[in-house]
């Protein structure tokens, strides 16, 4: 590769190991000598991916902003573009690629553009070496452990006016007091922890990802007390398996002691996601069931109904013991919302073992899934399963089951006509002039007539008066 900077390279291999090292607390710092280098210069970021990515993407904004970059108009004439990646299932890389080539009409018209690819992508060795050999418009690649470089990254490519690539396989640290550009101004993301242990042998994220670390519990709690000082209304917390919270880090402090915590920060609305039902616990339970502030909704993946696939999926748990922890919560809150993730045509999936799925769904009445079919990921064991299911079978059976889910959708929503629910109003609804739309307690969009921008971001009760699939209609109370 010629007119490459290459610091380093991704290493799955490398990305696999788990070693028990102390995890690293970076304070983020940036050298006075960039904290101008992006005067004049305008930038856009394009999110693709979990909201991981989101709040990773807040970050990099906070960042370029402390550089004195200033947030494009229009973001295909920016100065620097970047993009934030998702490898978690090949059509998440195909849009990826598809973006690639819009951008390289839109360096050909500005060619002292910068653009960079970050994210989960990049810590594929082969995602990385096609962006460095069939994308000369790429100028910059670095992936989810060295955001804090952005700075160093952006000076290099300027004084060489080569690629610059880095990418770090390692286990990851924490990143402490960087800059944040929120794109909400009354709904926050809170990383709770980073990374992932439990290897599910189709999920590239632990390779992404590194190893699980959890902030400290003084770091979440302050930031949180912060937010509410600043006029916040909803947290979400983030980890990619949040109820693993704590156990990297403390002996006697769970995920279910933060939800605890947090309820008296004041906060009005605490979501998290994503839980893994193995670490689902007694205490998690009991916040939904005593904290005003946890709101009763819960996306529980599940994957699959069948033991066997659960077992060669490595998800460590079966469907009776799946259904006992959504029982127990159900006892404890009967009105909890349940939403999950299914994948089907898991190499080998029989007919039968498919059947389980749908009978699990009808256990659980989901309020909502969403649902994949499986995609094989390099590097992950499920890679090399054999799948002997034609594109046909696949296809088939994904619309059987969104046909069973989608049932539950509609019965989901109507059992709140009739009852007043307290919305989160996001802004202008797009079903209707004169109307406005946000979020239940339960998750639900909800429409309702109104035309008072001061609403937006405020709390406001709302009687239900007709359900639909996707959304429920109401009547503002106040
Ligand atoms: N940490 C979260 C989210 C992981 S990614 C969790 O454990 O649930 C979100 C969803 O993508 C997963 O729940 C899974 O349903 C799906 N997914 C992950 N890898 C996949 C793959 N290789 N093929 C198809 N779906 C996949
Ligand atoms: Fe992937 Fe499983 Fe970790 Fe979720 S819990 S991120 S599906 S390995
Ligand atoms: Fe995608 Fe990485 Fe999130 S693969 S789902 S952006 S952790």
């Amino acid at each position: 590769m010629k007119k490459v900077n290459t610091i380093a390279l991704p290493d799955l291999k490398k990305a696999r190991n788990r070693r028990k090292e102390e995890t690293k607390t970076i304070l983020f710092d940036m050298n006075n000598e960039y904290k101008t280098l992006g005067n004049g210069k305008t930038y856009a970021v394009m999110t693709y991916g979990c909201q991981g990515n989101e709040a990773d993407s807040e970050v990099i904004s906070g960042i370029l902003t402390n550089m004195g970059y200033t947030k494009a108009e229009e973001p295909l004439k920016a100065d620097v573009i970047i993009l934030n990646t998702c490898a978690i299932r090949a059509n998440a890389e195909d849009r990826i690629w598809g973006v690639l080539g819009q951008l390289k009409g839109a360096k050909r018209e500005k060619p002292d553009m910068t653009i960079c690819i970050c994210g989960c992508m990049p810590q594929e060795e082969n995602a990385t070496q096609k962006f460095l050999e069939t994308y000369p418009h790429v100028d910059i690649v670095f992936g989810t452990h060295n955001i804090n470089s952005l700075p160093q990254l952006i000076a290099k490519k300027y004084d060489s006016g080569k690629k610059v690539v880095e990418v770090l396989s390692e286990q990851g640290g924490i990143l402490e007091a960087a800059p944040k550009i929120r794109v909400s101004k009354y709904k926050a993301w809170v990383n709770v922890m980073f990374g992932c242990d439990e290897f599910c042998t189709y999920c590239i994220v632990p390779y992404t990802r590194g190893k699980e670390r959890s902030r400290a519990k003084e770091d979440i709690i302050k930031e949180v007390e912060q937010l509410v000082k600043e006029g916040y209304q909803e947290v979400t917390l983030l980890g990619q398996n949040v109820n693993a919270y704590g156990k990297d880090r403390y002996t006697d402090y769970s995920f279910g002691n933060l939800l605890f915590d947090l309820d008296k920060t004041g906060i009005a609305r605490i979501r998290y996601t994503t839980s893994h039902p193995r670490d689902f616990d007694d205490l998690t339970i009991r916040a939904h069931a005593e904290c005003k502030s946890v709101m009763p909704h819960l996306h529980l993946p599940v994957q699959s109904g069948d033991d066997e696939v659960l077992r060669r999926m490595n998800r460590k748990y079966t469907h009776a013991e799946y259904m006992e922890k959504v029982n127990k919560l159900k006892a404890a809150r009967p009105d909890i919302a349940i939403t999950t993730d299914i994948i089907v045509a898991f190499p080998g999936e029989t007919e039968e073992q498919f059947k389980h799925t749908l009978d699990l769904v009808d256990e659980v009445k989901y309020d909502g899934a969403y649902t994949f079919i499986f995609s094989p990921r390099e590097g992950t064991p499920a890679y090399s399963y054999e799948n002997t299911l034609t594109e046909e079978e696949k296809k088939n059976r994904l619309q059987t089951l969104i046909d069973k889910v989608n049932s539950y959708y509609l019965k989901g929503n109507e059992r709140f006509v009739g009852t007043v629910q307290p919305v989160l109003v996001d802004g202008p609804s797009k079903n209707g002039d004169d109307m406005l739309c946000g979020y239940t307690p339960h998750n639900k969009l909800c429409h309702f007539k109104s035309n008072n921008p001061d609403l937006i971001g405020k709390i406001v009760n709302v009687k239900i008066t007709e359900a639909f699939s996707w959304f429920v209609i109401g009547e503002l109370c106040d």
